[in-house]
């Protein structure tokens, strides 16, 4: 993919990486990019680097614009690998060129590369740096989702350069949201931020609400977000600050999320009569099996609804060992806002539905117990048991939902 122009005199001169499927561990059907932005002024300045696989190709994007020995600043908003691990690439072409960087993105570089010979300067928030005709201003956004994350906003061009917040994970040959609209719907592109927002931001709700209303109180002028994944946001950039906004608020869908595992099918079976009471109590509900599912796909499933029923039968006295992987994942990606509960089969003794309620316990989520164990084959009289317990969870996720 050649450089596009975003802004005159500011192009993209990333990478598509339409083959990767497994993102440190997250699954991406629809592969990524890695974005970094090129602006052409009396010093000429780059922002972000792209994963080191992909360093030739932003090098040679770079190249047909600019030799890249003119580079005079680099920016570096992040410092995880996929945008920071090329950096002596760049710099290897470059070696006029003065970093700007946070402290704590310098303290994670430091350990990457040996940067004795790099004339680097820590900025914060509120610094500028005037490269001709265009303005630099940093804006730190701690734990957004790294330590070391900052954004990069250009007055001049109402541009804000956001690195990893309002990205996708979508490898595509549209440069903007427009674009990628032509031929995909919104929804598809929509279901990408919520993808990436569940399984990378999740955690950080409070601090992204905090964000939003500091870039709204700074009175930026943003008329276009240009984050370091997937698609740049030209034509409605405030439809993604909304998502952003409503998802930190605790948005979610009236719906249920039934995620289970299954041993001899018993756990499998009990969940179509609390998906019927649940249905038959008008909340939609979907069913997602863990062994048959990536991880990040049902993480998204859980952060899309309203309520979580989590299903596991009790092997050797414990969970089972993929219902343990969600829970934990789950936790580390500290859930709120939702309404969850267990249900289960065992053999001999039970115990997995007592856990599954003492984790969501701790993740401090609303929770509707006891819950459903059954021993051994759900009976008739277990189906109905199921059944009358979606309806009751439905009718707590109703009513959970109201104050949202
Ligand atoms: Fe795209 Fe936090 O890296």
């Amino acid at each position: 993919m050649k450089p596009t122009e975003i802004k005159p005199d500011i192009y993209w001169v990333g990478a598509i990486d339409w083959a990767v499927r497994d993102f440190h561990g997250y699954v991406t059907p629809q592969g990524t990019t890695y974005n970094n932005y090129l602006i052409m002024d009396e010093d000429i300045t780059l922002v972000d680097t792209v994963k080191y696989d992909f360093a030739t190709t932003a090098l040679k994007n770079i190249a047909n614009i600019v030799d890249p020995a003119k580079i005079r600043n680099v920016v570096i908003n992040h410092v995880e690998n996929d945008h920071v691990s090329s950096l002596d690439r760049v710099m290897a072409l470059a070696p006029e060129a003065k970093i700007f960087i946070t402290e704590r993105g310098l303290q994670v570089v430091e350990r990457f590369f040996d940067v004795s010979p790099w004339d680097i300067t820590i900025v914060s928030s509120g610094d500028e740096l005037k490269i001709g005709k265009h303005t630099l201003q940093f804006l730190e956004t701690p734990m957004l989702h790294w330590p070391d994350s900052m954004m990069t906003y250009i007055p001049e061009a109402k541009l804000l350069i956001s690195q990893d917040a309002f990205g996708q994970h979508l490898a595509t040959s549209a440069r903007f949201d427009d674009e990628f609209t032509r031929c995909a719907s919104h929804a598809e592109l929509e279901e990408a931020v919520v993808d990436y927002y569940a399984n990378i931001l999740m955690p950080f709700g409070m601090l992204i609400k905090a964000k939003i209303k500091e870039i709204g109180e700074l009175g930026l002028d943003i008329d276009m977000i240009a984050p370091d994944h997937g698609i740049i946001w030209r034509s409605e950039p405030e439809r993604v600050l909304q998502m952003y906004g409503d998802m930190a608020a605790g948005a979610a869908d009236l719906s249920v999320a039934i995620i289970y595992d299954t041993m001899w099918h018993s756990t499998e079976i009990m969940t179509q009569p609390i998906m019927e009471g649940i249905k038959d109590a008008g909340v939609d509900v979907k069913v997602i099996k863990l062994r048959d599912t990536p991880m990040s796909v049902a993480i998204k499933e859980f952060w899309k609804s309203r309520g979580c029923l989590v299903g596991s039968p009790t092997l050797n006295n414990e969970v089972f060992p993929s219902v343990a992987q969600f829970m934990t994942h789950l936790r580390g990606l500290r859930p709120s806002n939702r309404i969850a509960g267990a249900f289960g089969s065992y053999g001999w003794s039970g115990g997995a539905v007592k856990w599954l309620f003492s984790e969501l316990e701790q993740m401090k989520l609303e929770t509707v117990e006891p819950g459903v164990e059954v021993k051994y084959r759900p009976s008739p009289d277990d189906m109905e048991q199921c059944y009358a317990f979606g309806q009751e969870f439905a009718a707590k996720v109703r009513e959970y939902h109201k104050q949202f």
